[in-house]
């Protein structure tokens, strides 16, 4: 019994504690999350963190850099947009909803990757030349 009761009271410091932790977390973390975020939108991505994340995010499952597979190659999509600077966000809602019609009768299913990973993929596949 006396047992229990140290565990409980031990229980309860680990959450009264880590509840603190996070306060404190959050509370420092949210500046650099910005500056961070707004990286990510001006900078594109290596080609090699960039096909690591695609990699990452299972997009070679059905597509490859430079030839139509399930889908079509990222750098036919690049040639596609080229010069086309409203195309990042469409192609950016398209990867998130999924979609189908522009390259054939195969539709991309909805992509279930964070939203700042679709942003930067989607960057990165219009980078490519
Ligand atoms: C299950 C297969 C599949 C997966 C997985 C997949 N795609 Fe696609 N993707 C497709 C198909 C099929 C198309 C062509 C759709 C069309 O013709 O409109 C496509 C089209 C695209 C396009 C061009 C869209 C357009 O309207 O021109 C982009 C960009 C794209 N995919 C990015 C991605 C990214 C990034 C991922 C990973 C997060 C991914 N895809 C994962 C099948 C897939």
């Amino acid at each position: 019994m006396r047992n229990v009761q140290w565990m409980t009271s031990m229980l309860m410091a680990s959450v009264v504690y880590t509840g603190g932790a996070y306060a404190a977390d959050v509370a420092s973390a949210v500046p650099i999350t910005v500056a961070a975020a707004s990286e990510v939108q001006a900078t594109v991505l290596s080609d090699a963190d960039g096909q690591a994340l695609l990699k990452k995010n299972n997009c070679f499952a059905c597509h490859t850099m430079d030839k139509k597979q399930v889908g079509p190659g990222f750098k036919d999509v690049a040639a596609k947009y080229r010069g086309q600077p409203d195309s990042e966000a469409a192609l950016i809602a398209k990867v998130t909803k999924g979609g189908k019609g522009v390259w054939g009768s195969m539709s991309m299913p909805p992509q279930s990757a964070k939203p700042e990973d679709v942003d930067a993929m989607v960057k990165f596949i219009l980078s490519r030349q």
